[in-house]
Order: C-alpha cells, then sequence, then structure tokens
C-alpha cells in the first residue's frame, strides 16, 4: 500500500545514484515525495532519465538530472559541485549505483573484477567522501535534521551471503559492509549517519532472469521464506526511514529488507 507522505525530507537535498532504473529510482521519486530535493544521478539511457524526472516534477517534487560515472573521481567531485551550486548543501547520499558482471571464478576476467569493484565499492567510497566533506563543512542545521547528514550504503543480503559464480559482486558487497560500519565510527561524533540496507531478490532489471518467468520465480522463492519477490518500493520506504529523523539513534547497521532470504531458508526443514 503507498504510504503517505509525511514531509518528512523536507527541504533535504539529496543525492541517489544510479536513480534511473530498479531501487535507485523508487527511492529518488519516495524522497522527493516526502519533500527532499533530489538529484537523479545516471550513466546512460537519458530516456528513462527524463522519465523519472517527469514522474518527480508531475507531483511538484523538486528534482534535478546529473550524469556522472560514481567510479571517477573527477566526474563525483563535479556531481557534488553542482549540486551544492544547485541546492546550497546536500543532506542525503543514496548509494545506490551497482551492477554484476557474473562469471565462474576461474573464468571471470580482470575487467570483470575491477569492473564491478570501481562501481559498486569505490564508488560508494567516493561519493561518500565528497558527502562527510560538505556535512562536516555545513554541520547540524536544526531546522532540517538532528543529523549534519546521513548515508544510505546500498549494499545487498550477498554482503553476508556467499554467492557462487558472482565472486566480484559478493566481494563488493561484502567490502562496502566494513567501509559503511567503519565510515559510521568515524563520523558518528559529528551527527553523520551511515547506515546500510541489504536488499534482498527486489524485481529490477539487475535480476530479472532470476523472476521473470514462473519456473525462474518459483526456485527463486525456496529462497524467500515470505514467499514474495520484493518489489523496488519495499526497499525505497525502508530509505525513507532511515534517512529521517525517526531513525536518529540508528548509526552503521545493515537493515536488511529481503522477506527473510538471510534467515537460511534450507534450515526450516532441514538441519
Ligand atoms: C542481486 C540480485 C539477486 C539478489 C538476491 C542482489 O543483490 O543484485 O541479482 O537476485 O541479490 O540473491
Amino acid at each position: 500500500m503507498e504510504p503517505k507522505c509525511y514531509d518528512r525530507l523536507k527541504g533535504q537535498p539529496a543525492i541517489v545514484t544510479g536513480a534511473n532504473s530498479g531501487i535507485g529510482k523508487a527511492v529518488a521519486v519516495q524522497l522527493a515525495k516526502e519533500g527532499a530535493k533530489v538529484v537523479v544521478n545516471y550513466i546512460g539511457n537519458e530516456e528513462a532519465t527524463k522519465e523519472v524526472i517527469s514522474e518527480i516534477r508531475d507531483f511538484g517534487g523538486e528534482v534535478m538530472a546529473y550524469k556522472a560515472d560514481v567510479s571517477k573521481e573527477e566526474e563525483v567531485v563535479a556531481m557534488f559541485r553542482k549540486t551544492i551550486e544547485t541546492y546550497g548543501t546536500v543532506h542525503i547520499l543514496v548509494n545506490n549505483a551497482g551492477i554484476q558482471k557474473d562469471a565462474a571464478i576461474d573464468e571471470m576476467s580482470l575487467e570483470e573484477w575491477q569492473k564491478v569493484i570501481n562501481v559498486n565499492l569505490t564508488g560508494q567510497f567516493l561519493c561518500s567522501r565528497e558527502a562527510i566533506k560538505e556535512f562536516k563543512r555545513r554541520g547540524i542545521d536544526e531546522h532540517i535534521s538532528n543529523s549534519a547528514g546521513k548515508i544510505i550504503c546500498m549494499s545487498s543480503v550477498h554482503d553476508v551471503i556467499p554467492w557462487a559464480g558472482h565472486a566480484n559482486y559478493a566481494a563488493s558487497k561484502g567490502g562496502i559492509m566494513l567501509l559503511m560500519k567503519s565510515m559510521a565510527q568515524e563520523v558518528a561524533p559529528e551527527k553523520i549517519r551511515i547506515n546500510s540496507i541489504g536488499p534482498g531478490a527486489i524485481k529490477t532489471p539487475i535480476n530479472e532472469s532470476a523472476w521473470s518467468t514462473t519456473e525462474a520465480e518459483q526456485k527463486l522463492l525456496k529462497l524467500i521464506p515470505q514467499n514474495r519477490v520484493g518489489e523496488p518500493a519495499d526497499i525505497a520506504r525502508a530509505a525513507v526511514w532511515l534517512v529521517s529523523d525517526e531513525s536518529e539513534y540508528v548509526n552503521g547497521v545493515t537493515l536488511y529488507v529481503d522477506g527473510g532470504m538471510t534467515l537460511y531458508p534450507g534450515f526450516a526443514t532441514g538441519g
């Protein structure tokens, strides 16, 4: 059910990376519904980006698009500069951009390894670093939020569940887990909050082959105790809570939004 809008993020500039499809798009739209001024970061597919922008403008939300590769230092720095020029500051970063390049470990090329690490892990480092600089510079503005800034690192159930055939992806997500916790520990005294969301199987383009046919979906459901593949909106609602003052004392955790996928479903009947 669509939640009511409460303006929980009124006036807060928010950068969402990889925001023209899947989870990123749902998060961008939901933050805007709560009053955030959203920067829709993207790397390709201008058409899809325009659709997100008009969806947000249609309900009166404030939004701009910004094309940048999160794994490129200069592009990330320029994106933060432009956001601060346009909206005055940044209060929220959602490190969402992520890719998969699956291969058996003995067939994985160095390029497949590096590309995934660069986008999924280095991209989160670069964006977080720029966000934290701005959060520290500004400090707390109590009219806006009780925190000086909030970061969500979009992780995965695969920051704890090993994943054969996806070692590059699982390594990037495992890395995100300790990047997130180390940063959270370091900047908590400045009232900056950093947490992860660990989505399970969510219906998005990244995993379409795992749910788009009935056979595939039945197989996938065996891994999900709640017996439902997730929707991007499930993640978007959690994201709003995690960057709002309602979660003010939550810091350095991964919130799994996965229908129970991390509960070792094989043990429901075995062991
Ligand atoms: C992956 C999806 C996968 C899900 C559950 C996500 O992080 O991107 O492809 O379906 O984890 O395994």
